[in-house]
């Protein structure tokens, strides 16, 4: 898989991001391990602890389909704030892939991780 091809999708989704309290528009590109590519955006809510993040809406929709393994992240904003997935994502992401590599782009600036870099010791039972 092409790297790009999984910033593309991230780029696109975050256009249907529903961000209107942070203006803060993000997508996400999850790849499985069989290939296919789930996208997510951020979906904001009046009630503002409600939001969901872009990332948690591209896995939810991989595992509603029947995905559970995965091997990249990318997440795209066009802001060139550089961001990190928050606290929330990376549990989630965490219960999956903790061996996950995560691309960021954040307007020009590209930056790659690892989720065991962002949350080394994740909660699992
Ligand atoms: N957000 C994401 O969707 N992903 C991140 O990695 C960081 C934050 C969203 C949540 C909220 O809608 C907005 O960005 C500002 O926090």
């Amino acid at each position: 898989m092409n790297n790009q091809k999984l910033i593309e999708a991230a780029k696109k989704v975050s256009q249907e991001a529903y961000a209107p309290f942070s203006g803060f528009k993000v997508g996400a590109a999850l790849l499985t391990a069989s290939g296919k590519i789930f996208t997510g955006c951020n979906v904001e809510n009046s009630s503002y602890g409600l939001t969901n993040c872009a990332e948690r809406t591209a896995l939810f929709k991989a595992v509603s389909e029947g995905e559970k393994e995965f091997v990249e992240l990318s997440i795209y904003s066009e802001s060139d704030k550089v961001f990190y997935p928050c606290g929330a994502c990376r549990q989630v992401l965490a219960e999956f892939a903790d061996d996950l590599k995560i691309t960021i782009v954040s307007g020009s600036k590209t930056i790659m991780v690892t989720l065991k870099e962002l949350l080394p010791h994740s909660f699992k039972l």
